[in-house]
């Protein structure tokens, strides 16, 4: 079969050759049961029977790789996409460099790869059953379907690592894929894997936050794990970041459509001081401080995500050649990295210091500072919306000590510019800095559907362009009635 080409006969649409593997397909139409009652339970929320123009990967050509067209979400075809084989290829880090790449499990490494894979595979699921809720308050049925199509496509990046985990890891990987399903975000006996999964997304800010933050992480991960000398792996996520992409998208322009609407408000209604909370608030806008501290608070979930800054688990798995460094194949150096040094955030003697760590065990922090570096990007846009109103306002990155749970500084208080407080100073000014119960009721108090074509809620801008380039009026979720 063309492996750019994906087979829609069998029940798992896929480019896999799944109908030539029949011990593979049986085992995931044996899961698929499984993963459609998941679906109807932790799933969006209503609207099921709605008619929502998706988009289906239907080629990895990256030249054309998606169609659009009105699909019921429980009638979206989830399937298997591995990017095409790269002729070959090698292991581009760690002690195996420059071996050909694996197409089979190496023997040593079983346990971490499917460790990594559980751990990835269990993200996917999560960020679905966190925004199920949040249909039923959409700003439009344009960001109705947007939401929608990530929700789609993070069930099927779940279907990317169970294919995995059926195909390379026998009983034991079939095993963690009924896991898969079973845990729920924020479960108090079975909770998803990570902290951040577990985390409410009570509000579309969030949603936004959650997928310009939250998901980049997930694009850094998958951007590491695409580098694996384990073939298969690297040929999926290399997929997957196809899809990401716009899940990140859409957190950035939402964002961007925030702050727009509100600079607007405030301009029109001739508020001058932004951070005049009260007199902003009562224009039906959400104001930029608490745009800053949901900022905040979602910035600092996503880097607890990237694990302690010093890790010898991050150093075995270079070496091992199973997760890389971000672009490592662009990197210029040895790609070992044994005798390489990097420098590390660390408390010394009560002070935030860079540290020279050995490079291999400061791959977290690496990946880390890589990924804050990304999001700088969004960052500009929106203070550029700002500046173009008139106003004196920055949104900015709180300091990496701050609101931390998980590394070098889970121990400590810091304030967002980086000053380390007491608990007692902590306990009092934190809700200057992190989203309060008034600060969430305000929100919420804006959440109220709007679902006529073309319209949107007062707190957000209409975007720039349509999804597929539709027009302002185009119904992109046809709801039952
Ligand atoms: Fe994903
Ligand atoms: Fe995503």
């Amino acid at each position: 079969m063309n492996i750019m080409n994906v087979d829609y006969s069998t029940k798992i649409p896929n480019n896999v050759n799944l109908s030539e593997d029949r011990q593979v397909l049986k085992a995931l139409e044996g899961w698929h049961p499984g993963y459609m009652d998941w679906w109807g339970d932790m799933g969006p929320e209503g609207f099921q029977q709605s008619l929502v123009y998706l988009r289906t990967a239907y080629s990895v050509d990256p030249r054309g790789w998606a169609k659009f067209d009105y699909v019921k979400m429980p009638d979206y075809r989830w399937g298997i996409l591995l990017a095409p084989q790269e002729e070959n290829r090698v292991i581009p880090f760690g002690e195996h460099y420059g071996e050909p790449a694996w197409q089979e499990v190496p023997g040593e490494h079983r346990a971490m790869l499917r460790r990594l894979i559980v751990i990835q595979g269990d993200t996917e699921p999560a960020s679905v059953e966190q925004q199920r809720h949040l249909g039923k308050t959409a700003p439009s049925l344009y960001d109705l379907r947007n939401l929608f199509q990530v929700n789609v496509e993070e069930g099927r990046h779940l279907w990317a690592m169970v294919y995995l985990l059926q195909k390379y890891f026998g009983r034991d990987g079939r095993e963690e894929a009924d896991e898969l399903l079973r845990r729920r975000s924020g479960d108090a006996d079975s909770p998803r894997m990570l902290g951040a999964f577990n985390e409410a997304t009570p509000d579309w800010l969030s949603f936004f936050m959650f997928t310009y933050f939250t998901d980049r992480d997930g694009k850094m991960q998958l951007h590491s794990l695409a580098q694996s000398g384990f073939d298969p792996l690297s040929r999926t996520c290399r997929f997957m970041l196809t899809e990401e992409a716009h899940h990140m998208f859409v957190g950035e322009t939402g964002i961007s459509r925030v702050v727009q609407r509100t600079c607007e408000a405030m301009k029109a209604a001739g508020v001058t001081d932004p951070k005049d909370v009260a007199k902003v608030r009562a224009l039906g806008v959400i104001d930029l401080p608490t745009i800053q501290k949901k900022l905040n608070l979602h910035y600092t979930l996503s880097l607890d995500l990237f694990g302690s800054e010093v890790s010898t688990n991050a150093a075995n798995a270079f070496n091992a050649g199973i997760k890389g460094r971000y672009h490592e194949t662009q990197i210029k150096d040895d790609h070992r990295l044994q005798n390489d040094t990097y420098p590390v955030l660390k408390l010394v003697n009560g002070e935030i210091k860079r540290v020279n760590e050995p490079a291999l065990t400061a791959l977290n922090m690496r990946l880390r500072d890589d990924y804050t570096q990304d999001c700088v990007k969004g960052l500009l846009r929106w203070n550029k919306i700002i500046s173009l109103a008139g106003y004196d306002f920055k949104l900015t990155l709180p300091n990496v000590a701050f609101h931390r749970q998980i590394g070098e500084f889970r121990d400590v208080h810091a304030t967002p510019d980086g000053v380390l407080i007491d608990d007692a100073t902590w306990n009092k000014r934190k809700s200057e800095w992190l989203p309060s119960t008034d600060d969430g009721d305000f929100i919420s108090s804006l959440m109220t559907p709007v679902t006529e074509i073309g319209a949107f809620a007062p707190w957000i801008s209409p975007p720039k362009v349509g999804i597929d380039n539709k027009p302002g009026d185009f119904e992109y979720v046809k709801i039952e009635t």
